[in-house]
């Protein structure tokens, strides 16, 4: 069988027209539209309208940013060169606060800056650009392999409920959650997939089961508040989530909605795995009380969709976007350097002293 995974690029660098195309992620799945970016600010505004969003594709995207705002610059040395980098990189970190890719990204592109400052601006300039396509690249690779090592947790078959996007999209390809259920389908495992429609923004109606869809997987899009009951019924076999931060001692903070979900599997006695590279561990949040959690404006939850409001218009909303799931409720944390159990404390730590040494 062919490779079923969507072969879009939902991030990509145009470097002869200084330009980075994204594929619009708020006008799936209705349309397929590619954006060009020319200025750090509508990279910004594509990150905080969720244009390029989950955390992978997020990270690429300001990677990708922050290269071509300074590329354009004309720092005559590689002193003011910095100056320049380091004021596109704070700005492009502004853009949202939850997914530490971005952060990770920015960090990792300005060591390599500093790595060349003894080079000419030029030469600089080439450093980022490759710096960023490796960011790309090893993406990609990254997602292959959880979906390798996530795969063994799952047979043939099973009905497994997924919660917003982390599929091919949010990342350089594969996804991270969604990565099994590609790899999976390649050797004719034939999952059935519950996509939760991940209220506010849909970004399960709209992008998971679109991508699922498109790629020939069986996909059952619920509403939010209908995973219960496909639980109860039998019909799930495993939780498979992606993950936008996670702290040191395994709590994860994810789209909003996925402490319910995760809640819920533990009730039912449902495996609850969280996907996630290497990049978004962040071992400085010690707990899931160190993670920001973005909170959004309120039309999200009135309005937006909706081609009249769906609340009293002066009704006080709130908006987080994202929620953590306690660590105590996480089966497993796939990775690209394999499937971390409890004692996540210590285990999260290992896999970057094996890093290092
Ligand atoms: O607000 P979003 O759509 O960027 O939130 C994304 C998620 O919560 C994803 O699950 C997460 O980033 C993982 S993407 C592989």
């Amino acid at each position: 069988m062919t490779n079923p995974v969507n072969v879009i690029e939902s991030v990509k660098l145009d470097d002869e027209e200084n330009t980075l195309v994204i594929l619009d992620q708020t006008a799936l799945p209705n349309h397929k539209n590619f954006l060009r970016l020319m200025t750090v600010e509508q990279v910004w505004d594509a990150i905080y309208h969720l244009k390029v969003r989950g955390a992978p594709a997020i990270g690429i995207a300001a990677a990708y940013g922050v290269y071509l705002a300074t590329k354009i610059s004309v720092a005559s040395t590689t002193e003011e060169l910095y100056e320049t980098f380091k004021r596109h990189k704070e700005y492009l970190a502004s853009s949202r606060p939850t997914a530490v890719n971005l952060f990770w990204a920015l960090d990792r592109m300005e060591n390599r800056f500093l790595k060349e400052k003894l080079k000419n601006p030029e030469q600089v300039k080439a450093a980022l650009k490759e710096e960023a396509e490796l960011i790309k690249q090893e993406d990609e690779a990254i997602c292959e392999s959880i979906g390798k090592h996530a795969l063994t947790l799952l047979e043939p078959g099973w009905g497994l409920l997924t919660h917003c996007n982390a599929g091919t999209i949010a990342t350089a390809k594969y996804g991270t959650a969604l990565a099994p259920i590609y790899l999976g389908q390649e050797q004719g495992y034939n999952f059935k997939v519950f996509a939760d429609e991940t209220r506010p923004l849909l970004q399960g109606a709209r992008l998971t089961a679109w991508e699922l869809n498109e790629a020939g997987i069986d996909v059952t899009l619920i509403c939010d508040n209908m995973a219960s009951i496909v639980m109860q019924q039998g019909k799930v076999q495993a939780v498979l989530v992606g993950c936008d931060r996670v702290a040191a001692n395994g709590d994860t903070a994810n789209k909003i909605g996925t402490s319910g979900v995760a809640i819920l599997a533990k009730h039912y006695g449902i495996p609850f795995y969280v996907c996630a590279p290497l990049s978004t561990i962040d071992l400085e949040s010690k707990t899931g009380k160190d993670i920001e959690i973005e909170e959004r404006p309120s039309e999200e939850i009135t309005s937006t969709w909706y081609t009249e409001p769906m609340a009293p218009t002066d009704v006080k909303t709130y908006n987080p976007a994202f929620d953590v799931t306690d660590h105590s409720l996480i089966t497993a944390i796939v990775t690209e350097k394999g499937i971390v159990y409890p004692n996540y404390e210590t285990k999260l730590q290992e896999l970057f002293t094996e890093e290092s040494s």
